[in-house]
């Protein structure tokens, strides 16, 4: 991990990188990375018993292997400054609708939209049923795999594209003595480096709106599940589309692609689409809910936070990609209020 923590822009473009995974679970898995000019791609990732115990996967297309780039750059930049301010936590909180609320009450809505995911998929309270493998896909700096390893007692990796955000979260977990518990790796959701059927709970909060394949994102949530294991999508969508419609209109369209720009995003798709390609693979006890009126309180938090003196000079001492994503921030209420923006639930379970 050390290795790939130390990517510098200097590195040549040829250069292979190997490491041993950390896991707990996964202690011989091996990943391969490309390294140049400060991207890192994942040319293969295998935890199978070929000769070089490597499985070779198709190519990534050129453009998305700059959003992959954009994306670690973009959370190796912010990811500190968002946990000054915000704590652990990189996801919305979950508030009663219209309820008026205090700094101070942000990080317990962060905790209810966990506890809440759970509820929603049923995941059950009976401890004999508690998930004991989770695989946290997208995990920032681990607040999800920490909190949900303390309290199923549960094993966990977590994967992210940033460096520096599996740096902290490893950090993190080793100050809260989790190290033994989780752990956390640069690796791709659409080629995840696990074997099949791994894990009883495999957990993607606000991850899967940065996947540029949303067929390959959901095939690997499916494939690294356990038998009978439970899936939770918690995501940013899109509107549905109404039965006559073809595509969003085209203000519809613009206000989306400035929000892509800002926060490195493909296109988006909509909860339909979603429970479209869960059905398609045959998934059990496919359930979505639009939780946009449970959020709503969060991005003007996030703007009041960014207006105090700390926010503005953490703001200022950081990059151009934070400084882009802070000034998009107005477009995601107005794409909330218009409508245009979901934040959907969806949640499935593999069958046994
Ligand atoms: C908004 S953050 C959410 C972090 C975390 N789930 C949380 O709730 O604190 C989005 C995360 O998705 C990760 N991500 C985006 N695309 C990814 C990909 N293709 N593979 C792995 N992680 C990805 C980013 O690196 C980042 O950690």
């Amino acid at each position: 991990m050390d290795t790939l923590a130390r990517i510098s822009n200097n590195t040549p473009i040829s250069c292979i990188h190997t490491f041993r995974s950390q896991s707990p679970h996964f202690p011989t898995s091996l990943a391969i990375f490309r390294v140049g000019r400060g991207s890192l791609t994942p040319i293969r990732a295998s935890t199978t018993s070929t000769e070089r115990g490597e499985v070779v996967l198709p190519p990534q297309r050129e453009d998305d292997k700059q959003l992959q780039k954009g994306i670690a750059e973009f959370y190796d930049e912010s990811s500190s400054i968002w946990e000054n301010i915000w704590g652990d936590h990189m996801h919305h909180g979950f508030y009663d609708p219209d309820s008026t609320v205090s700094v101070s009450d942000h990080r317990a809505a962060q905790i209810r939209m966990i506890e809440e995911s759970l509820r929603f998929a049923s995941i059950s309270e009976e401890r004999t049923k508690w998930p004991k493998r989770i695989v946290d896909v997208g995990c920032g700096i681990g607040g999800s795999s920490r909190y949900l390893a303390e309290k199923f007692g549960a094993t966990g990796v977590g994967i992210t594209l940033s460096p520096v955000q599996a740096q902290r979260a490893n950090a993190l977990a080793a100050a809260q003595g989790l190290a033994h518990k989780v752990s956390f790796e640069v690796a791709d959701a659409l080629q995840q480096p696990f074997p099949d059927g791994q894990f009883d709970l495999v957990w993607s909060m606000e991850s899967g709106e940065h996947m540029p394949d949303k067929t390959k994102f959901v095939g690997e949530l499916a494939r690294v599940a356990a038998p009978g294991g439970t899936i939770i999508i918690v995501t940013w969508c899109h509107r549905d589309l109404g039965p006559e419609e073809q595509s969003l209109q085209p203000w519809e369209q613009d206000l989306l692609k400035k929000i892509c720009d800002a926060y490195y995003l493909p296109a988006w798709c909509s909860a339909a689409d979603y429970i479209k390609l869960l059905r398609s693979l045959s998934l059990q006890d496919i359930k979505s809910e639009d939780w946009s009126r449970f959020v709503a309180p969060f991005w003007p938090a996030v703007i009041r936070s960014a207006l105090t003196w700390k926010g503005l000079t953490s703001l200022l001492s950081s990059g151009q990609k934070t400084i882009k994503g802070a000034l998009a921030m107005p477009l995601m209420i107005e794409g909330y209020k218009k409508g245009l923006i979901k934040f959907a639930i969806i949640t499935c379970r593999k069958p046994e």
